[in-house]
């Protein structure tokens, strides 16, 4: 497998847990990838699913739609889409949070994007043996309702054992402090995952305590992107995102890659269909 990362990019991934590198992706690109999910949120039902997904109030942990969409591509609303009359406050278009969590397998114009054979290189270049693509979203942070999302460690929710989750993240338009870019905590991913979110075996989830001391927030810096930019995210690295209560949208792409070389446990909420096997690039 040919390298892809420089030995100062890998040196950077390893010191800090994240590696920014613009211009990775075509403008045309991330313009397909944005008209394809539009036309996904056109032919959505909102009246179908009121589902609203929330990290900071974990109610999505007993909501089926959201355990049941490992293998789906499936939409989930904004906090703040709905006004007390369960109306929806803005164009179904703006209502959006996220889209997930099998695009890169369902859909034809996510799976080309995802399976872009640099990005096989650069999870060789970062020591994985048997990359695969267990998880797709794509996250709209809409202007003047985009919910932030509290800090998190992406393994937390992808546990293999050993640890191997790897995350893609792709800036569609352009992330700034603005419009609610991620926030980095440079070295931080040294320090051990937290928490881990595993299903309770009753149709719900439960998060268990690994380290219960808090993600010091001291040194955290903005990872504003321009659009075409790759963010590669340690599993272990903590981030976060702003609100955005501008009037500018955020789109962004993120795939999470897993080690196969390492197990996968029945316990982790993102289970994939027996006809729809995890597969690499
Ligand atoms: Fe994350």
């Amino acid at each position: 497998m040919a390298r892809v990362l420089s030995e100062a990019q890998r040196e950077t991934f390893a010191r800090d847990g994240f590696l920014t590198i613009e211009g990775f992706a075509d403008p045309a690109d991330c313009r397909a990838l944005i008209d394809r999910a539009r036309g996904i949120v056109d032919a959505f039902d909102p009246d179908a699913v009121r589902s609203v997904f929330s990290t900071k109030r974990q109610q999505h942990t007993t909501d089926d739609w959201f355990l049941s969409s490992g293998g789906e591509i499936r939409c989930f609303f904004e906090e703040e889409a709905f006004d007390d009359t369960g109306a929806l406050r803005q164009d179904k278009h703006l209502s959006i949070n996220k889209i997930g969590h099998a695009l890169h397998d369902r859909d034809p114009v996510f799976d080309r994007f995802s399976r872009d054979r640099r990005l096989a290189g650069i999870c060789a270049d970062v020591g994985m043996a048997d990359p695969r693509l267990i998880q797709s979203m794509y996250i709209f942070k809409q202007p003047r309702i985009g919910g932030e999302v509290v800090c998190h460690q992406d393994s937390t929710f992808l546990w293999t054992e050993p640890k191997s989750c790897v995350g893609l993240w792709f800036a569609l338009e352009d992330a700034t402090v603005e419009n609610g870019c991620m926030w980095g905590l440079p070295g931080r991913h040294r320090e051990g995952l937290r928490k881990r979110m595993a299903r309770d075996g009753q149709g719900g989830v439960r998060m268990e305590t690994l380290d219960p001391a808090p993600i010091p927030t001291e040194g955290e810096v903005p990872l504003e992107a321009p659009a075409g930019t790759l963010i590669l995210l340690h599993g272990e690295a903590p981030h976060r995102s702003g609100a955005n209560r501008s009037d500018r949208s955020r789109h962004a792409y993120a795939v999470h890659v897993i080690d196969g070389a390492c197990a996968y446990p029945a316990d982790n909420w993102l289970q994939r269909p027996a006809d729809l096997p995890v597969r690499g690039f």
